[in-house]
């Protein structure tokens, strides 16, 4: 069991990726009172209108400002273009990495064609001087705004949370929570494997305990 006693109070959040993932996680952590900044891959003009209509109260910035000043940075940017990702952009950060590795739809991709890892696995082998949480990749985009309940609520959503590094997990269940959705917290990125396209939880609208117990099932089959 993951404790959430040492969250940051009031992270500063950075979404890397201004499209459908990235503008509304903008919007929903915006809306949940956090400091929010996005960013596309390159000059914040260009998304300076997509921010303003969908992404009110996120600031659009260039890349590299957006992770200096931020706690948790979240990648939510196409597979195929984290390749050519910098991982010295997010040296140090927390990165939770809302991608997804779906071949059929995406087609196949060198990098991550080795089923002995999970895609969050071979991220945080490139992103070896951040600390990688997996996250956000198994709601749909649509989702992400509508699903948002309060605490308590009878039907509250759950998300998965995955992660080795147990602060880190604890960091990102916080937002999770915040933002509107209870959390299974999974202590590794390993596990965080069930979470991905295929898996017992992908798309699926699950309480905290059928979640829990969906993984639990994969793991023992
Ligand atoms: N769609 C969903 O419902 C959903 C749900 C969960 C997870 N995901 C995953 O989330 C990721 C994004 O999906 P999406 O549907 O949001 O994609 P999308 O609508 O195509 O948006 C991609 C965004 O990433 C930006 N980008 C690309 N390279 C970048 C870089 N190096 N730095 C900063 N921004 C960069 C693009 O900006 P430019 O125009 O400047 O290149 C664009 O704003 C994918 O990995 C997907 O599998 C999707």
């Amino acid at each position: 069991m993951i404790s959430a006693a040492h969250t940051l109070p009031s992270p500063r959040l950075a979404v890397l990726g201004a499209g459908r993932v990235g503008a509304t996680l903008a919007r929903v952590a915006a809306e949940a009172g956090l400091e929010v900044s996005i960013a596309a891959s390159g000059d914040p003009a260009a998304i300076a209108l997509i921010a303003q209509v969908l992404a009110p109260g996120a600031e659009p910035r260039w890349a590299a400002d957006a992770v200096r000043d931020a706690d948790v940075v979240v990648l939510a940017i196409p597979l195929h273009r984290f390749p050519a990702f910098d991982p010295g952009l997010v040296a140090g950060k927390i990165v939770v990495d809302a991608m997804n590795y779906w071949p059929p739809i995406d087609g196949v991709q060198e990098m991550f064609d080795d089923d002995r890892y999970g895609s969050s696995e071979i991220v945080a082998r490139r992103l070896a001087g951040s600390t990688v949480v997996k996250a956000f990749n198994h709601i749909g985009y649509h989702e992400l705004e509508s699903e948002r309940l309060p605490p308590g609520a009878p039907d509250r959503r759950s998300l998965g949370v995955a992660g080795d590094d147990p602060m880190a997990v604890a960091s990102v269940s916080a937002i999770v929570e915040r933002i509107g959705y209870d959390v299974v917290a999974m202590d590794s990125l390993r596990a965080g494997r069930a979470f991905e396209p295929g898996g017992p939880v992908f798309g699926a609208a699950l309480s905290r305990d059928e979640f829990a117990l969906a993984v639990r099932q994969a793991a023992a089959a």
